[in-house]
């Protein structure tokens, strides 16, 4: 016995076809095999289905195969239509229309691959999926937001078998949030090998039951899984790594792993002088389970964690290693301009940096649990998590969902809270409660080591629904205040409570009057949604209010879908800090002033107002100095005491010119901040995110884009048609420019600037080189830059 099999785990993202359309395959099962298809197209029910699954298949005759690789979102390749069918209410899937698309591809394994374990994993995909192989219908999974495991060993060919044939059928004529959810395999997708004794999927659990300075205690509880037909003596041996690679202890525990069953063994580690993690500082460790049978390694697995302990008070707030720590979250849906919700791992981590350049210290991942790679990075940048369950459902599937989602990130030292539900419209009731219970339950028996939560939308005091979960979570405020009300401290006073979701501010990007034809928000603030309220108001709450924890504010970003206040022409959502594209807003900056120390001061409107001269026009300053001295044109319009939690206010009468910030410290210039009167277009000007890549055919580099006059100021208002040319190791992969009302295409060489500004995503290809990236626009003089990407 024994394959002598060390586990393998490969991405399998690359070499797909795609077919966008119908397929009629009946489920009509036969020896495990749906129906064939004829010469014309149509499948023949109950014969081989030989469509997508043989290489000499009319499939591949009669259907053209997109090739592409993984992630991949079809929606966002489509145009806007008005009547747009998907999502709950009108324009909240963004006016993108969903449908269905098959996935295919093909893979050889060798004859000595067989014997051993072969499961193909999908972290995520949107919509409902259905996957044959090799003809055999494995299995159907609903609900984009949480993956899906089959085990393939039985039905793959090996060897001179023949090749194998994976088929994906996404149904996306459904939605399931009221947000842009995307459609097809977005996230990765894995093939993974084993040996038939092997650590369980999702196999361990690693808590730290006592944390102190001197000393760590570190459970590992390890599942281990028996495909064999017999069982086996096995001996596991768990080494714990610090962050340099050295092994700092070890322990072997001896067990009997029953066949076709799971065997758990428990460990317990002490680890002197722990590095624990913090945000600062986001020390992670690594255990290794080394799984040994007669003498034979037949599996190694590897878990990350970190040693840290949380903590929540009914009147203080949280603590993070004994310490208190504010929490200063944003909630974010997962789409961005350019890719919809098909994110490579790079622009995820893009996003994440934006938040905590803002100073953000938290991550919501509304509605639905994140990618597993959002955690993986939160772990190592150090952002706390709320975990989000998608929906308040006990029923088999639903149950099915969370548990996924707690042994998928239970060991992510990130993930603080588990947010069981959103807003769901059984909050506040009988029935709501006892199904919120049995998921809190769940979630206790699956982890106790972090609190649950509900996000809730005025279900706080009702039938006992919050009662049932530790920390009440509060979406807005009380109908009359719209603030997160101190009332309910005082009613309740055990209760812990939390800001689940604050602000919902509408604003865009460098708009500074509302326009319902365009769709546009002042970024003064003069048109949010009845229940929101300002990001001041919002964060004012918290910090008068420790007992409320933290603030997670609905969004970091602008999302496609809920174009909130208004409709058709608009196409996403004004409440991001940032845009679509990850440009900041001027709320961005109140954000920054509030959540960072170091100096920083932001002035606002922009200074391009021809027409106004003599008219007044109402400056705004967001700054964490201690003065901030506003002048126009070398003129000093006074200096003003800086309210650290509000912001300053200036009328100004307007003259073209350059309007200056400077914020003090002790009387001394600490930072500065100006906007300028600029000329006409003349020039485009790129600034890419970072000038080398890795050569890895995913990594994707933000190059933001502006149009400036012949000085070199950026045309607040220009909205230029630029052309993009990609040549070289690399490829356009999107385009974007944050403007909620237009309907270009993100999939295309052309976009205009919005406000003076657009975003072009370059992904390198898998050969190392040069990317050379073109910028033209008539009548602008072009731009170019040269990004190299090297192999990994
Ligand atoms: C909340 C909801 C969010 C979003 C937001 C807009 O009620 O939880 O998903 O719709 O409102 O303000």
């Amino acid at each position: 016995m024994g394959t002598g099999t060390v586990r393998s785990k490969v991405k399998f993202d690359e070499n797909w076809g795609f077919y966008k359309g119908e397929l009629q395959i009946p489920y009509a099962v036969k020896g495990g095999m749906t129906g064939g298809i004829t010469d014309t197209g149509a499948l023949r029910e109950g014969e081989w289905l030989d469509i997508a699954f043989n290489d000499k298949g009319m499939g591949e005759q009669q259907l053209e195969w997109t090739a592409l690789s993984l992630p991949h979102d079809w929606c966002v390749e489509q145009q806007y239509v008005q009547d747009g069918q998907l999502g709950a209410r009108d324009g909240s899937h963004g006016y993108l229309p969903g449908g269905t698309g098959f996935y295919r591809k093909t893979f050889e394994l060798p004859a000595d691959a067989a014997g051993s374990k072969w499961t193909v994993h999908f972290d995520g995909v949107s919509g409902t999926a259905t996957v044959w192989v090799n003809g055999h219908l494995i299995g159907s999974h609903h609900g984009g937001y949480i993956g899906s495991s089959y085990d393939l060993s039985d039905v793959l060919r090996y060897g001179g078998e023949g090749s194998n044939v994976i088929l994906v059928k996404v149904d996306a004529t459904e939605c399931e949030g009221w947000w842009y959810e995307g459609c097809g395999i977005y996230r990765h997708v894995w093939l993974e090998n084993t040996d038939r004794l092997h650590v369980a999927e999702y196999g361990t659990y690693i808590t730290t039951p006592e944390v102190a300075k001197e000393k760590a205690v570190v459970s590992i509880r390890t599942r281990l899984r028996n495909d064999y037909t017999e069982g086996m003596p096995v001996s596991l041996r768990t080494v714990i790594y610090d962050a340099d690679g050295m092994q700092i202890c070890a322990d072997s525990a001896d067990a009997f792993a029953d066949w076709h069953a799971e065997t758990e063994l428990e460990q317990s580690f002490e680890v002197e002088q722990p590095m624990l993690w913090g945000i600062e500082s986001p020390y992670l460790y690594r255990a290794e389970s080394v799984v040994i049978y007669n003498g034979n390694e037949l599996d190694r697995y590897e878990t990350v964690f970190g040693i840290r302990s949380i903590r929540f008070d009914a009147e203080e707030g949280f603590f993070l290693n004994g310490e208190p720590l504010l929490i200063k979250g944003t909630c974010n849906h997962q789409d961005f301009a350019g890719v919809g919700v098909a994110l490579p791992d790079s622009l995820i981590e893009y996003k994440l940096r934006l938040l905590q350049e803002m100073g953000s210290n938290a991550y919501r991942s509304a509605h639905h649990p994140p990618t597993p790679e959002l955690l993986d990075m939160c772990d190592r940048m150090g952002i706390l998590v709320m975990d989000e369950n998608r929906k308040l459902d006990s029923s088999p599937e639903g149950l099915s969902h969370l548990e996924r989602m707690l042994y998928r990130d239970r060991n992510h030292p990130c993930v603080i809270i588990w947010n069981l539900e959103n807003e769901e419209v059984l909050e506040g009731t009988v029935t709501g409660a006892r199904i919120l219970k049995t998921l809190a339950d769940r979630t206790r028996r699956i982890d106790p080591t972090r609190p649950t939560s509900a996000a809730m939308n005025h279900g706080w005091n009702e039938n006992g629904y919050n009662d049932v979960v530790e920390i009440t979570g509060y979406n807005y405020g009380h109908r009359d205040t719209h603030n997160i009300d101190i009332r309910d401290h005082g009613l309740y006073p055990e209760r812990l409570m939390i800001g689940s979701e604050c602000a919902s501010y509408t604003a865009t990007r460098g708009i500074y009057e509302d326009d319902p034809v365009k769709g546009y928000c002042s970024e003064y603030g003069t048109n949010i949604p009845s229940w929101g309220c300002t990001p001041q108001q919002a964060w004012n709450d918290l910090v008068n209010h420790r007992f409320l924890t933290g603030v997670f504010m609905w969004t970091g970003f602008d999302y496609r879908g809920e174009p909130t206040p208004y409709l058709w022409p608009c196409i996403n959502s004004h409440f991001g800090l940032m845009d679509t594209c990850g440009f900041p807003k001027d709320s961005y900056y109140y954000m920054q002033a509030v959540w960072k120390d170091e100096p920083m001061v932001h002035v606002l409107p922009h200074w391009n107002w021809p027409g106004s001269e003599g008219k007044p026009v109402e400056v705004r300053v967001f700054s964490n100095t201690e003065t901030v001295e506003l002048s126009l044109n070398g003129r000093s319009l006074g200096e003003q005491q800086v309210d650290r939690n509000g912001y300053l206010s200036w009328e100004v009468i307007y003259e073209p010119g350059e309007l200056q910030a400077i914020g003090k410290r002790g009387g001394v210039a600490i930072a500065e901040n100006a906007v300028v009167t600029a000329g006409q277009p003349h020039q485009i000007a790129l600034f890419p995110d970072r000038l080398a890549g890795r050569a890895d055919g995913s990594d994707t580099i933000p190059v933001r884009v502006a149009v400036l006059d012949k000085y070199g100021y950026v045309v607040p208002t220009a909205d230029n048609e630029i052309r993009f040319e990609v040549t070289g190791a690399g490829a356009l992969l999107g385009l974007g420019n944050g403007n909620p009302s237009s309907h270009e295409p993100d999939k295309s060489p052309l976009r205009r600037a919005f406000n003076g500004w657009c975003l072009a995503l370059i992904q390198a290809s898998h050969e190392a080189g040069s990317i050379q990236v073109r910028a033209v626009s008539t009548g602008l003089a072009s731009a170019e830059v040269v990004l190299q990407v090297t192999a990994e």
